[in-house]
């Protein structure tokens, strides 16, 4: 048995039974070197729709493709060994009914390995939960501000202030109990993400909703500093790799102006003559 082989991966009720206890980290990733390196650290990658916006410069998530979907679960799940995959449904992949969104379910999760996907909206979205879950599809939940919804939020803003937290509140109660095994709650107030993670049984998965979730998502290239485009006020940037790719391209093409490149004979020295 390979190493990778003896190393039990995570499973959606793994990450269920962590209701309540050590907090869950959760980060996106859409390529093999970045799954490897996130592997390493957290429980849960979600191939996030996000892609589209941060490697495919797009203006919204609202163009991701299923097949887009696809090519970078595959290239994620190559990279993960422990960590649960969760794969985002893109806009149009799940909302006609059902019966549209097991299909397209099965084949992101048959085509990429991923073991459970993630969909937004409320409870609108509780009768196609419970049908996924019931046809063996993990479910991950997503509410608050919904990206793919962008145009009837009219814009990025914060979501659940004031009375609109009971119904935000409502639909997390109404996907638990349709069987999402956990719940993104996305740019919340912090007393709404308390409310939620104390009187729903499955844990919360915050991305701009404080610390009273039960873990954190970010997506990957905003605390990396990759993405310049938009800066959320809520992601703490862990590190700077746009302005130090940004640097060391500068670098190298002065080299290549100044002709400051190794030349074959040093270059290959340690090769054998042929
Ligand atoms: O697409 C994504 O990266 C997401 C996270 C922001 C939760 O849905």
């Amino acid at each position: 048995m390979s190493v990778a082989a003896a190393i039990r991966a995570i499973t959606p009720p793994d990450i269920l039974a962590r209701k309540g206890g050590d907090p869950i980290a959760c980060l996106t990733a859409y390529t093999t070197p970045m799954a490897r390196l996130v592997d390493r650290h957290c429980e849960l990658v979600l191939v996030g729709d996000s892609l589209g916006m941060v490697l495919h410069g797009l203006p919204s998530t609202l163009g991701v493709t299923i097949e887009m979907m696809i090519l970078h679960g595959q290239a994620v799940r190559r990279g993960l060994d422990r960590a649960l995959m969760v794969i985002d449904m893109p806009f149009g992949s799940y909302e006609e009914d059902p019966q549209q969104a097991f299909r397209n379910a099965a084949r992101l999760m048959a085509e990429t390995g991923a073991g459970a996907v993630k969909l937004e909206g409320g409870a609108g979205m509780a009768g196609t939960v419970g049908f996924l879950t019931a046809r063996g599809i993990p479910v991950m939940a997503h509410v608050g501000l919904t990206p793919q919804a962008v145009h009837t939020l009219g814009g990025y803003k914060v979501q659940g202030r004031g009375e609109d937290g009971d119904r935000i509140a409502a639909e997390a109660a109404a996907l638990a109990g349709a069987g999402a095994f956990s719940l993104v709650m996305e740019k919340v107030p912090e007393g709404l993400a308390r409310r939620i993670t104390e009187a729903i049984p499955i844990p919360t998965i915050g991305i701009g909703a404080s610390a009273a979730c039960d873990g954190q998502i970010l997506v990957i290239d905003d605390m990396l500093g990759l993405f310049e485009d938009f800066r959320p006020k809520f992601v703490r940037r862990y590190a700077e790799l746009g302005r130090d790719a940004g640097s060391a391209i500068a670098a190298y093409a002065d080299d290549v102006r100044a002709r400051r490149f190794p030349a074959p004979e040093h270059a290959f020295a340690d090769e054998p003559a042929q």
